[in-house]
């Protein structure tokens, strides 16, 4: 069996070493493909391999018709938006993630942004602290849950709304559970977004939600752009001075929010939430994992297609 880890942005190295360690002990081969940059290179790596283990790596149609082998897709990581799932079911080919592998990592960066905004992007002036301040958690997945346990350590002010969770399982972790998304954005200084992209959510951070949130607040967005409407998000910072967006999801239309928004707009260079040592093995690790499990013993646990 040969398996292929396809990574426009590379694990750590210890990753790798961890994967290839899981992927060998089973007596299957490790193929490498990192850092490429053309279509084209990924369409020739997929062609013989049996499993892939991917990040936010575009598995679409013609991926899964040029993989003639495939049997399994590993997205090590949370978010699957980057695997057309339809057509991975018709080649007969197997779909999973790793949930809650990276979340510690996402969660630590979302709090980062936190401070980073409240402190003026560290540019020495007079800030504020994130002690007391309202946190409104935008779905209580796994991210969602980790930046609750880390922002209890700052002493904040938690409330999330989640369509899908049950409210007990909120309330245990000493979170306040809002009835609607309206309420969490009526109610909190700072909005932390954790919901996947799906054709429900996609621009769903719009202007009439985003209208409702009180002077100051700050918007902390480690899930997805596409959740964004851009063009509305432009529309209310130009109206509302007083609002501050962190993303480490880069807007297409970057250049005009730096151009327009320079001091309470900031995005990371390339999503790096997850972009720790310990998310790279814990997912990467998990991911080998899955695939001998699957191919091995056929568990199919964390299936999503
Ligand atoms: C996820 O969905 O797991 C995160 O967005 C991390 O994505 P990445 O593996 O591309 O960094």
């Amino acid at each position: 069996m040969k398996i292929l880890v396809a990574t426009e942005k590379p694990f750590a190295k210890i990753a790798v070493d961890g994967i290839r360690k899981e992927i060998e002990a089973a007596g299957y081969e490790l193929v490498l493909l990192e850092k490429y940059t053309e279509k084209a290179q990924l369409l020739d790596a997929v062609k013989d391999v049996n499993a892939i283990i991917i990040r936010s790596d575009i598995i679409d149609a013609e991926v899964l018709a040029a993989a003639k082998d495939l049997k399994i897709v590993v997205r090590a990581g949370a978010g699957y938006d980057n695997v057309d799932l339809k057509a991975a079911t018709e080649h007969g080919v197997c779909v999973m993630n790793t949930p809650g592998q990276n979340a510690n990592a996402v969660a630590e960066l979302a709090l980062g942004m936190m401070v980073y905004a409240v402190r003026n992007f560290f540019n020495g002036t007079s800030g504020t602290e994130l002690m007391g301040k309202k946190l409104g958690i935008h779905a209580y997945g796994n991210v969602g849950r980790n930046v609750a346990r880390i922002a209890k350590g700052f002493g904040m002010d938690i409330y999330a709304y989640d369509a899908y969770c049950p409210k007990e399982v909120i309330e245990k972790d000493g979170v306040k559970v809002v009835d609607s998304v309206e309420e969490l954005y009526i109610n909190c200084n700072i909005i932390s977004l954790h919901i996947p992209a799906t054709p429900e959510t996609k621009g769903s951070i719009n202007y009439s939600l985003l209208n409702k949130v009180p002077k100051g607040a700050i918007l902390v967005n480690t899930a997805r752009k596409e959740v964004i409407n851009e063009d509305e998000l432009i529309k209310f910072m130009i109206e509302r001075v007083d609002f501050k967006y962190m993303t480490d999801i880069m807007p297409a239309a970057h250049a005009k929010f730096v151009e327009l928004f320079a001091e309470r707009y900031f995005s990371t260079p390339k999503k790096m939430g997850a972009q720790t040592s310990e998310a790279n093995i814990n997912a990467g690790i998990a991911a080998a994992q899955q695939i001998v499990g699957f191919l091995r013993d056929g568990i199919d646990k964390f299936k999503v297609n």
